[in-house]
């Protein structure tokens, strides 16, 4: 199995931090695997561990531990540090702490890896894309989250299970925040060209009427807390998401993925970070598309970046 060229560092070996590397390792995402935490015990157990398993995953390696400089030449860094999201808890009431973290944390890792791209995985990730990006002074697309390319994928399956046609032929979005404001794009999504409400099923009757569509977004809205309540943290799922996106960097592939980049005027929004459709590619974020909307659509676009402008600003960014 050939891995990209490349040095992904991934921080902090938590349960996410540590599913992001074991995808990578298995997926070929980068060549060199570097997983770091403040933990000594923990990253070192981790690091052993996905180790241990290499003799079957391609050519990877996986090293690790506590040292910033572990990050010495990355060409790109995912960010999985911090406090998570407890039961009950929303991404918002996060934020406080882990823009704390990402103060020490980016100086740091800036030093040792000032040409890297960066990728927020740790929540809120949109209100931390905004911190992180006036820390560091790096141009938007190369500092931007995971946003709602996990959120994406759990919308997909649940389409293509619904219908029984192969997740790889459903193209839907979920945009806005990562989080309670999220909606999907239902005007531009397609399943193998059709457009989506005007799928019908064998029998000839509409598969998505308009309770159907709200029953399944709000599925997705939900879908973090019903894992959260079962088994404590969501993260096989956000570790498969982050490797794609790595991947997408590495391989220079130039691939639509809903990443959340501090906005320049798209839809006439501005300094808010927030899941659009994206061109990710060498560099991070190359385009942020500006996709069809309908009214309703475009109001709830407003409402997500007002919502998250508002948890910005409170943190003083
Ligand atoms: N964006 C998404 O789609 C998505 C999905 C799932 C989880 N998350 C978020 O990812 C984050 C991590 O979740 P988790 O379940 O892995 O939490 P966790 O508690 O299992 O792991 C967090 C790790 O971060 C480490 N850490 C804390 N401060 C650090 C620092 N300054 N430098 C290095 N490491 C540090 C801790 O030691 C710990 O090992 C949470 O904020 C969670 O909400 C995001």
């Amino acid at each position: 199995m050939a891995a990209h060229a490349g040095k992904l560092v991934v921080v902090g070996a938590g349960a996410v931090g540590s599913s992001v590397a074991y995808a990578a390792l298995i997926r070929g995402s980068a060549r060199e695997v570097v997983l770091t935490d403040i933990d000594e015990a923990k990253v070192e157990a981790e690091v052993l561990d996905l180790a241990h398993g290499t003799q079957f995953t391609g050519a990877s390696s996986i090293t690790g531990g506590t040292d910033t400089a572990l990050a010495a030449g990355a060409d790109i860094v995912v960010i999985t540090a911090g406090a998570k999201q407890r039961p009950g808890q929303s991404r918002l009431e996060l934020a406080g702490t882990n823009a704390r973290i990402l103060e020490r944390l980016l100086p740091a890792m800036l030093e040792h890896a000032p040409d890297a791209v960066y990728v927020l995985v740790t929540n809120p990730c949109d209100v931390l894309t905004v911190a992180a990006q006036s820390i560091a002074g790096l141009p938007a697309g190369r500092v931007f989250a995971s946003g709602t390319v996990l959120d994406t994928s759990r919308l997909r399956w649940l389409l293509g299970e619904r219908i029984g046609v192969s997740r790889a032929s459903v193209h839907a979005y979920i945009v806005g925040e990562h989080g309670d404001t999220e909606f999907p794009l239902w005007t531009c999504a397609t399943i193998g060209g059709v457009p989506l409400r005007d799928w019908v099923g064998p029998d000839g009757s509409a598969a998505f009427t308009p309770d159907v569509l709200d029953g399944l977004a709000r599925e997705v809205r939900t879908a973090a807390y019903r894992v959260i309540a079962g088994k404590g943290a969501t993260n096989y799922a956000i570790g498969l998401s982050a490797a794609r996106i790595v991947e997408a960097v590495l391989g220079r592939e130039d691939a639509v993925l809903p990443v959340s980049t501090v906005l320049d005027g798209q839809y006439g929004i501005r300094e808010v970070a927030l899941s659009l459709p994206s061109v990710v590619g060498a560099g991070g974020v190359r385009r942020v598309l500006e996709v069809p909307m309908d009214d309703g659509e475009l109001a709830r676009l407003s409402h997500s970046a007002e919502a998250l402008r508002a948890s910005a600003q409170s943190l003083g960014y």
